[in-house]
């Protein structure tokens, strides 16, 4: 169904480490989502357990506890947008998964490039500067871990007249 949804991004260490906060945030905000809820946080065990909740059973043990591990190695900042199907377009944006296949425009084919076989050869977690909610079920329980609803707003911008 069409609607307009929310959908939670985080900007991992690696996009902080770099400086990129400002021109992620800004691809968002150019494609009219709008940023309805911002946080920072560092992250602990249990927090990352709950937040991939279903990795370790998708991906195993090694991809769970290297990506657990690489979240809770510095701040991350939690974005909430909104905007009509907001879930598949910030998953458009941001690319695919591993940035070698994320294409050109993307967040990660234009500020990454690393692959699967890369990160697994050096034993790193792959860096690919965000986390995007995988589905509107996902985006939900996602923007519910992280936020209280006091900490998300409602307001008008200039854009969504036009945009959605
Ligand atoms: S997918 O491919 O769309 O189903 O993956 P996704 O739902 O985005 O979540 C996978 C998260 O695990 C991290 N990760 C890996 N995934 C797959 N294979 C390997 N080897 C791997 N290493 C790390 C990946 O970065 C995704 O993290 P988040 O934070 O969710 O983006």
């Amino acid at each position: 169904m069409s609607a307009v949804e929310r959908t939670l991004v985080l900007l991992k260490p690696d996009a902080l480490a770099r400086g990129l906060v400002g021109r992620i945030v800004q691809r968002f905000e150019e494609a009219g989502l709008k940023v309805i809820g911002v946080k920072m946080k560092l992250m602990d065990a249990d927090f990352a357990r709950r937040h991939y909740f279903d990795l370790e059973e998708r991906f195993g043990a090694s991809v769970y506890n290297a990506t657990a591990t690489f979240m809770q190695q510095a701040p991350v900042i939690a974005l909430v947008l909104e905007g009509a199907e907001a879930v598949a377009n910030v998953r458009r944006l941001a690319g695919k998964t591993f940035p070698n296949e994320s294409a050109p425009g993307t967040i990660r084919g234009d500020f990454a490039h690393t692959s699967k076989a890369y990160s697994e050869a050096n034993h790193q977690v792959v860096a690919n500067l965000i986390h995007a909610s995988g589905n509107t079920e996902e985006a939900k329980y996602e923007v519910e871990l992280w936020f209280d609803s006091s900490e998300l707003f409602e307001y008008k911008t200039l854009a969504e007249r036009f945009v959605f």
